[in-house]
């Protein structure tokens, strides 16, 4: 299969839902936007953040690029300049802070050009399998900048401006103890099956592998837990400052966590987050134990959902992200194929920010393992 297995990609959500989708993100992605205080716009540059207005015009610009413009720049864009200034492939990171973004307004305004152009579509209830791919593609695209959005506003120290998700546990879940489940030696169908809906590409496609037995937590590690390591590497007077999680400080004897703008004390039952893997790796060496495999990962999140406690982070894997065997780029040829350079790592789960339909057992996530500015956690199987 080739460049055009994205036309494959059925069954196709209605025309309604994916407006109801789109709506409900495009509001998402306006109101973080719109509730700016002044000044806030501007970030420092720092390898994890994106000047605000660029992404924002980022996001626009991927819409319409797929969406309107069919992938190709010979079709004129809404905005001028849209091209040279927003598109991720070409716009190098340090340049997005010299680059002469165009005001709020005028980039209000393309949003709301771009995005009725997609609602008259959706209104008219005839989709065609491309326009359900690539509005499909926009969406999920805008959904995951609307979460680096709020990591983004975590690491700066911002206001989030919607509801606040909850800070630990899942909502309504019961809390059970902690345990290891023993999973028996299993075949594992890895990867997306063709005519499941919609896929990335770095799943394509669905393979059968085998998984030797493996003990698995329950529960991703947690504040307390976590706590427990940091005062060992204090009592063997090792600096714990570089394991220590983004966002906590010590006062007295207590410790603390910002959330956003508001510092809360830490809850020792809930899952430990912001995480690098090279940290959680520590841990493990410490702890005697190790990261899950992605296919270890895999198994335990599909299956039922009363023997283990989603975390409700990005979960890290020890596996490097990898292409499958028979991978082929689909069209957004960024979206996986530079990040195969031997260097990222898979996650997988979902963060609070993540919406439902993103929340896939098959969906792989992929970060640099240095990075713990997202909303990262891990558990660990018995070495
Ligand atoms: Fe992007």
């Amino acid at each position: 299969m080739t460049y055009f297995d994205y036309l494959s990609y059925a069954p196709w959500p209605s025309p309604i839902n994916l407006l109801k989708d789109l709506e409900r993100s495009t509001h998402v992605t306006q109101t973080i936007i719109q509730k700016l205080d002044p000044g806030q716009e501007q970030v420092p540059l720092l390898p994890q953040l994106n000047p605000p207005y660029w992404e924002f015009g980022h996001l626009i610009w991927f819409h319409e690029f797929w969406v309107h413009r069919h992938g190709k720049e010979s079709n004129p864009s809404f905005l001028s300049q849209a091209d040279t200034l927003f598109n991720s492939s070409i716009i190098s990171h340090n340049d997005r802070w010299l680059a002469k973004i165009p005001t709020i307004d005028i980039l209000m305004s393309y949003f709301s050009e771009v995005m009725a152009r997609t609602f008259t579509i959706l209104k008219s209830g005839s989709v065609s399998p491309e326009q359900a791919y690539f509005i499909q593609l926009a969406l999920y695209h805008e959904d995951m900048h609307n979460e680096a959005f709020a990591y983004m506003w975590q690491s700066l120290g911002y206001s989030w401006p919607l509801e606040h998700p909850h800070r630990s546990i899942e909502d309504h879940q019961t809390y059970f103890e902690p345990r290891y489940i023993r999973i028996p030696e299993c075949q594992l169908q890895l990867g997306s099956a063709q005519n499941t809906g919609f896929i990335f590409d770095n799943e394509k496609w669905q393979h059968e592998v085998s998984v030797p037995q493996f003990s698995i937590s329950s529960h991703a590690v947690s504040n307390g837990e976590y706590l427990e390591f940091l005062k060992s590497l204090n009592d063997a007077k090792i600096s714990s400052t570089d394991h220590q999680p983004a966002y906590w400080k010590k006062e007295g004897n207590d410790w603390f966590e910002r959330f956003y703008d508001q510092w809360l004390a830490i809850d020792l039952k809930a899952p430990v987050r912001h995480i690098s893997a090279q940290s959680a790796e520590k841990y493990c060496l410490w702890k005697g134990v190790r990261l899950p495999t992605e296919n270890e990962l895999s198994i335990l999140m599909a299956s039922v959902s009363e023997q283990w406690q989603p975390s409700s982070l990005w979960e890290w894997t020890s596996s490097t992200f990898e292409p499958f065997e028979g991978f082929s780029s689909d069209p957004y040829q960024d979206y996986s194929a530079p990040w195969f350079d031997g260097k990222h790592r898979v996650l997988k789960g979902w963060s609070k920010f993540t919406p439902n339909y993103l929340r896939r057992s098959q969906f792989r996530n992929f970060y640099l393992p240095s990075r713990r500015d997202f909303f990262c956690g891990f558990r660990t199987c018995l070495a």
